[in-house]
């Protein structure tokens, strides 16, 4: 099967150290979004939200567009990916959707050595973005794997659940 991957959760939801542990395991390439817009952009993240939020999603829904026709590869995106139907659409034309679902109160307890724009107001903004998003990660999902145990674990579990 050469679809790619798309792993799809919340910020601190394990979606890039899962990812590329994933693609190693199934000798797949690996592509982080928020990497990969920042490098071919050639700017950061936080200066395109300095600009506003919808100055990000632009170049998130023509860095999806451009990742559509990959192939065999593990695609780690940002958290918010799912609140561009254009994204979305872009995406699932190759990829098979996997929703990395991990606990709010786990990720909390990683955020203080965060820098993340959406993170920056703290803990209890993560549970609103939770509470906005959770219905859009469950309708673009193809595959749920919860991360609650070691990697390990967890990256046999999202292997498992592709195959
Ligand atoms: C965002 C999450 C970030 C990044 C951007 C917006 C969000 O990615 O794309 O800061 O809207 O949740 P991570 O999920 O990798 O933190």
């Amino acid at each position: 099967m050469d679809k790619n991957i798309v792993i799809i959760g919340m910020p601190g939801s394990g979606k890039t150290s899962l990812g590329k542990k994933l693609s190693e395991k199934l000798n797949y390439h690996f592509i982080d979004m928020d990497h990969y817009i920042e490098e071919s952009r050639n700017r950061t993240i936080a200066s395109m939200f300095e600009e506003g939020e919808v100055v990000f999603r632009e170049e998130e829904i023509k860095a999806s567009q451009e990742l559509a026709d990959t192939a065999q590869t593990v695609i780690s995106t940002g958290g918010g990916i799912i609140t561009q139907e254009a994204s979305m659409k872009a995406l699932k034309r190759n990829g098979l959707i996997l929703f990395l679902d991990r606990p709010v109160k786990n990720i909390e307890k990683d955020i203080e050595r965060d820098s993340r724009p959406l993170l920056k107001d703290g803990k209890s903004r993560l549970q609103e973005l939770y509470e906005e998003r959770i219905e859009l990660y469950r309708l673009y999902a193809d595959l749920i794997v919860e991360n609650v145990l070691d990697e390990d674990t967890v990256v046999e579990a999202m292997a498992a659940a592709i195959n």
